[in-house]
């Protein structure tokens, strides 16, 4: 099972990421998390990518691909793989097709989550994630079940990303609806594309997920 899902920053990409994660067994391709690792890590890749992932602004086509078609490599994709926050633009959704045809795998859906602007802008503000294991929590709807401690880790240190405030994230939806929209169209042509109502709570969208995910 190869997919990808496509959606604007807060739509729960991440989110439901994980619990396909658990439920399949296929690994989580996050470019964002993967770009943040890289900037932690003080890489050239990591140089490159804070300043741009600082602002709301894309990290350049060609140092994503790179990092994918790297990453889709690894053993640990053999069975399948979740795209979480790639392909971004027409350039990157036709490396993907051609990095996938060269490795002759084939995508087998692309779900969209629709979801309103003033509700993604509601979300990344309340978003933050356990220093330790990287899970993602928001301050009203998805709190630890003990105060101050991660659910699955156990760890009492947590952060809130830097490009997660008001101005960067009109920022990260003017490129959202420039350079990402687009696709939705072009998987649509390909027949690849499903699109299910993400502003539903985070069980109902799982649900609207799995019920895809069966019919593959
Ligand atoms: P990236 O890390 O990919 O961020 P994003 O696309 O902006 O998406 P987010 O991680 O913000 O949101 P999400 O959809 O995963 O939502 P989440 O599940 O966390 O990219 C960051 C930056 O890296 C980019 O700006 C760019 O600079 C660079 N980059 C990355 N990929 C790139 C690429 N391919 N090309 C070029 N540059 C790239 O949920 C959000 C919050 O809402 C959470 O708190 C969660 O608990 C809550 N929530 C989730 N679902 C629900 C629900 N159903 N109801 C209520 N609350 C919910
Ligand atoms: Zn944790």
């Amino acid at each position: 099972m190869r997919l990808i899902l496509l959606g604007p920053p807060g739509a729960g990409k991440g989110t439901q990421a994980q619990r396909i994660v658990e439920k399949h067994g296929i690994p989580q391709l996050s470019t964002g998390d993967m770009l943040r690792a890289a900037v932690q890590a003080g890489t050239e890749v990591g140089k490159r990518a804070e300043a741009l992932m600082k602002a709301g602004k894309l990290v350049p086509d060609e140092v994503v691909n790179a990092i994918v078609s790297e990453r889709i490599d690894q053993p640990d994709c053999a069975r399948g793989f979740i795209l979480d926050g790639f392909p971004r633009t027409l350039v990157q959704a036709d490396a993907t097709e051609k990095m996938l045809n060269a490795k002759g795998l084939e995508l087998s859906v692309v779900i969209e989550l629709k979801v309103d602007d003033a509700e993604l802008i509601r979300r990344v503000s309340g978003r933050y994630s356990c220093s330790n294991c990287g899970s993602v929590y928001h301050d009203t709807d998805k709190v630890p079940a003990s105060a101050g401690v991660c659910d699955k880790c156990g760890s009492t240190h947590f952060k809130r990303r830097p490009d997660d405030n008001a101005e960067t994230m009109a920022t990260r939806l003017q490129v959202y609806y420039k350079e990402t929209s687009p696709l939705i169209g072009y998987y649509y042509a390909k027949g690849k594309l499903q699109s299910i109502d993400g502003m539903a709570d985070i069980e109902h969208v799982t649900e609207s997920i799995e019920a895809i995910l069966a019919k593959l």
